[in-house]
């Protein structure tokens, strides 16, 4: 570990105690107008169709509070999971900060998941609350059947104009529901704060646990990889729904008394460069699909913008690729910097820092509070070999490592060996000491900087009605990094054409989310198994990349 930073260096900064209350929700907002920047712009929020909302951080701590009292006051108690089911408006950010502030444990959820992508987050959390909109309350409708312990549905836009809403569905105006008066719970360093499920490659996916104290993590990786300053203006277009959008999209930016800006729209390259203009957006986060999407519409629209303010940028989520670092110094004359973690991580664990010099397509060198090396995959032994391919390993603890996985705690045990948390991703260091990524090491599919597990999908697919057999796998691709192919058998009598593709496609759509959604459907006489019977995503994936499949007569149970 190096001697120049420590976790503990941030307490200090956010005037805490090592064994005193901290309350993420606190220190993002009524923290913030305690030290005099109650005035300030906390939230620029661009909604659909340009609409623009500000909202200062005397707004957060009154609106937050509102939250936090209104929850209470419907019986929802610490430590019970309440979910967020909303696109990116303000109430999605705010409403976070309640249910942190009234210690509950917010549980987001991404505003395009489908009904069983719901089920199985919920149904594993035993949320009590979720929290949506008139947009989506049809999907929570679908499911609340299968939800027993789901008792309250808040609404955020319901009007007289709208049917009345049922039973156990509840109206809440976050405006009219201010309450400046509210005290934050006096949470621990070690209270449960949010839940973020994330895909593994067998079973459900997976809700890692993280604690308050994950905050000393998330503020310091901001402050000095981000490099967030006073004046900046900051942008992180990553979704709560995942961790990026929380642990850098409200927590460390707030934490710091930042401004962040939000654009709640679809993409459009043009939209995006006016948005950063309009804003003066200093500081943006993003990610590899997104700058390669940017990049398709060349470096010469970006000339068309005044992009003065911009001063840093940083990426995050899939392997930046050299090229992608290089057109950011063309189009933008800035670095794009890489940083490497994990939903599990909970904050930054490599990256490149403002000031070093970046290695086109290393991901960086272990944040200074973070030991890390490549180890063995057998021994977890350190690979001191440099440029020798390994799994990336951290050395717990560190204040954002999730503290288990929801209801698996064997799962979260299986993830250390020889006293080094295995991130499951392999890389090689350098003769400098920089990582550079090398694959996952499992067959969880990545598709622009999203995990989508490929059993969620093979299950969901099987329930088509025309399916017999189904395996899904990452496929290679330009922009994505990878998209969703699905190879499936069908049952007799149903015909492998364009509708059924089609047919099949929006089914998982509409299930999962459009991430999961195959991009590409192969129909099969029948799918490649091991003698127990087990389908072999391996063969299908070397058969995709056009690799050697290798003696099928040795296929075992692995
Ligand atoms: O495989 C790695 C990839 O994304 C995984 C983590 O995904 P998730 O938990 O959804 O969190 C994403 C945002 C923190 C990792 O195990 N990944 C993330 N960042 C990078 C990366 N792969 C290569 N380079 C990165 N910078």
């Amino acid at each position: 570990m190096s001697d120049k930073l420590h976790w503990d260096d941030a307490l200090a900064d956010l005037n805490l105690t090592q064994d005193g209350p901290i309350n993420i929700g606190y220190l993002c907002t009524d923290r913030n107008v305690e030290r005099g920047l109650g005035d300030k712009t906390a939230l620029i929020h661009q909604g659909h169709g340009g609409a623009l909302g500000k909202f200062s951080f005397i707004d957060l701590k009154e609106l937050s509070g509102g939250w936090a009292a209104f929850l209470e006051d419907r019986g929802v108690g610490s430590l019970d999971r309440v979910c967020l089911f909303l696109d990116r408006v303000p109430e999605l950010y705010i409403g976070f900060l309640g249910i942190l502030k009234l210690g509950a444990v917010v549980q987001p959820l991404f505003s395009a998941f489908g009904d069983e992508s719901l089920i199985s987050r919920m149904e594993d959390s035993g949320a009590v609350a979720i929290i949506t909109q008139r947009k989506h309350l049809g999907k929570v409708r679908k499911v609340r059947d299968r939800l027993p312990e789901l008792t309250m549905v808040v609404v955020i836009d319901q009007t007289d104009a709208h049917k009345p809403l049922r039973d156990g569905e509840v109206a809440f105006d976050m405006e009219t529901g201010r309450n400046a008066d509210f005290i934050p719970a006096a949470t621990g360093a070690e209270s449960p704060s949010v839940l973020h499920y994330t895909s593994g490659t067998t079973g459900k996916p997976k809700g890692a646990l993280h604690v308050h104290e994950s905050v000393l993590a998330q503020y310091l990786t901001t402050r000095d990889v981000l490099d967030l300053k006073p004046e900046d203006v900051y942008w992180c277009t990553a979704d709560p729904g995942w961790v990026t959008g929380t642990s850098y999209g409200i927590i460390g930016p707030w934490t710091l008394g930042a401004t962040q800006f939000v654009l709640d729209a679809g993409f459009s390259s043009a939209a995006w460069y006016q948005a950063m203009s309009d804003h003066k957006v200093s500081v943006w986060y993003t990610a590899p699909t997104a700058i390669r999407m940017l990049m398709k519409d060349g470096a010469e629209l970006v000339k068309e913008y005044d992009l003065s303010a911009l001063r840093h940028m940083c990426s995050v989520g899939e392997p930046l690729n050299a090229e992608g670092v290089l057109w950011g110094r063309e189009a933008f004359g800035l670095d794009f910097h890489d940083t490497f973690w994990q939903t599990e991580t909970g904050a930054m664990m490599i990256t490149n820092m403002p000031g070093m010099t970046v290695k086109p397509g290393s991901m960086g060198k272990p944040f200074p509070a973070v030991e890390a090396a490549v180890v063995d995959a057998d021994t977890g032994i350190r690979i001191d070999e440099p440029n020798t391919v390994g799994m990336i390993a951290v050395k717990p603890p560190w204040p954002s490592m999730m503290r288990t996985y929801w209801n698996n705690s064997a799962t979260y045990y299986g993830k250390f060996l020889n006293g080094w948390y295995i991130c499951g991703d392999r890389a090689s260091i350098d003769n400098d000491g920089y990582f550079w990524f090398s694959g996952r090491d499992d067959d969880v599919i990545n598709t622009g900087g999203h995990l989508v597990g490929p059993f969620e999908i093979e299950s969901a697919l099987l329930e088509h009605e025309a399916v017999a057999e189904s395996a899904a796998i990452g496929k290679p691709d330009p922009v994505n990094m990878e998209v969703v192919k699905a190879f499936v058998a069908l049952k007799p009598g149903f015909e492998p054409d364009d509708d059924m593709e089609l047919s099949i496609m929006n089914f998982i759509r509409k299930k999962l989310s459009p991430l999961a959604m195959p991009q590409e459907i192969e129909f099969m006489e029948k799918l490649p198994k091991t003698r127990s019977g087990k389908i072999v995503r391996r063969m299908l994936k070397a058969k995709e990349r056009g690799e050697e499949i290798g003696d099928t007569s040795t296929l075992d149970d692995d």
